[in-house]
C-alpha cells in the first residue's frame, strides 16, 4: 500500500497514562484521514507522535515516507500543521504572518506560493491587514496557508473547525477537500464533529481512551449499525427495569443523568414510551439514526462529547525545520 502515514503499535505513556495504545494506522497517499473521539482520546497526541513534537514510548510509525525516529527532520519538512489553538499574530498582517512563517523555515522562493494561497483562500485584498480584524473564518483560513506555505505532502489538522459556527464550517469543508484535491495534499485531521468526518473524510478511525475502536469509510461504518438510538432526560420515577420493558429495546445505558436506549426502531419504542410514563417524566428526547454518532454511541457506550484543546508549540513546531535547513 502507498501509505502517506504508517504506524504500527505506536504508544505512548505519561506516567500511569496511557494516552495512545498501540494504535496501527494506514492513510492512503491523498487521502483525507478523520480521527474521530471525545476529549482526552488521545487524538492530539497521535498527531503530536507523527509530527515529531513527542516521542512515542513504543512503536513506529513513518509519515511521508520517512520514519518518525530516525529521520524526524526530512518528516518535518514534508508536514504541515494546523494546531488545534489560534497561532496567529495579531499584530502583524496577513502577508507578515506568511513572512515570518518562511522566516521561521528559512524558506526561500516563498513569496509566489504565498500569492496563490492567499488567493486560493480569497485573501488577497485583506492580505495588508492586521490579522487582528479578520473574521474567524479569516483567521483559519489564515492558519491553513501557513501550514501549507512550504508545499508539505500531509498537513495534519487538530480540529479545524472548532468553535466556527455552522456556515463557516461548511466553507472550510469545501476548503479542506480543495487542499487535498487541488494541493494533492494528505489530510489527517481530528475532529468531534461526527458530520466532519462524514463530509470530508474517505477514512475514519474512532478513538476512545488512546485506542482505535473502529476503523473504515463512513459508510462502513455506519453500515455495521441497524440500530436507532434514543436518548432520554427523565424525572427520577424512570427506572433501568422499566425502560428495558418497553418494545423494541434491546438495551439500557446511563449517561450521566440521561439514558440511552438502543431500539430496534424509534418508531416502533417511542410511543410505549410516552404511553407507559406520566407526561413530565420525560424531559427530553433525542433520537440517533444509523449515523456516525450511533456507530460511536454503540461502540464506546458513551456519546462523543464537547470539543477542547490545549496550547500547542506551534512556533517550536516550525523553528525546528528551521535548523533543518541551516
Ligand atoms: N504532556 C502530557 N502529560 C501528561 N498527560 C498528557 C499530556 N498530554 C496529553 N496528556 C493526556 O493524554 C490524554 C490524551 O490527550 P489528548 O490531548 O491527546 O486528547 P485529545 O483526544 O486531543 O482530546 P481533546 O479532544 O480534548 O483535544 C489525556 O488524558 C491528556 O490529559
Ligand atoms: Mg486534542
Amino acid at each position: 500500500m502507498d501509505s502517506a502515514i504508517s504506524a504500527r503499535g505506536l504508544t505512548k505513556v505519561y506516567g500511569k497514562l496511557t494516552a495512545v495504545d498501540h494504535v496501527d494506522m494506514d492513510v492512503r497517499r491523498g487521502g483525507i484521514f478523520g480521527l474521530l473521539g471525545p476529549n482526552g482520546a488521545g487524538k492530539t497526541t497521535i498527531i503530536k507522535l507523527l509530527t515529531g513534537l513527542s516521542e512515542p514510548t513504543e512503536g513506529e510509525a513513518s509519515v511521508a515516507g520517512f520514519d518518525i525516529r530516525r529521520q524526524p527532520m526530512h518528516v518535518k519538512k514534508n508536514i504541515g500543521w494546523v494546531a488545534a489553538e489560534v497561532i496567529l499574530d495579531d499584530d502583524l498582517s496577513g502577508w507578515e504572518n506568511l513572512w515570518l512563517q518562511a522566516k521561521l523555515q528559512r524558506l526561500t522562493d516563498w513569496k509566489g506560493r504565498a500569492d496563490d494561497l492567499l488567493r486560493y483562500f480569497e485573501l488577497t485584498d485583506r492580505q495588508k491587514d492586521r490579522v487582528g480584524t479578520y473574521s474567524t473564518g479569516m483567521r483559519k483560513k489564515m492558519e491553513i496557508a501557513l501550514a501549507l506555505l512550504h508545499q508539505p505532502q500531509v498537513v495534519f489538522m487538530d480540529e479545524p473547525t472548532i468553535g466556527l459556527d455552522p456556515n463557516v464550517r461548511r466553507m472550510l469543508w469545501k476548503l479542506i477537500t480543495g487542499v487535498n484535491q487541488e494541493f494533492g495534499i494528505t489530510v489527517l485531521l481530528t475532529s468531534h464533529y461526527i458530520e466532519e468526518a462524514d463530509a470530508l473524510c474517505d477514512q475514519v478511525a474512532i478513538i476512545d481512551r488512546g485506542k482505535f475502536v473502529a476503523r473504515g469509510t463512513p459508510a462502513e461504518l455506519k453500515s455495521r449499525i441497524q440500530n436507532d438510538f434514543i436518548e432520554l432526560e427523565t424525572g427520577p420515577d424512570v427506572t433501568e427495569e422499566k425502560l428495558a420493558a418497553l418494545p423494541g429495546v434491546t438495551e439500557v445505558r446511563t449517561q450521566g443523568k440521561d439514558w440511552i436506549l438502543k431500539v430496534t426502531s424509534a418508531e416502533v419504542t417511542l410511543p410505549h414510551l410516552f404511553s407507559a410514563f406520566p407526561e413530565n417524566a420525560i424531559r427530553n428526547v433525542s433520537i440517533h439514526r444509523p449515523s456516525l454518532e450511533s456507530v460511536f454511541i454503540d461502540i464506546t457506550g458513551h456519546k462523543i462529547d464537547q470539543a477542547g484543546g490545549d496550547v500547542q508549540d506551534f512556533r517550536k513546531f516550525y523553528m525546528t525545520m528551521r535548523r533543518a535547513r541551516q
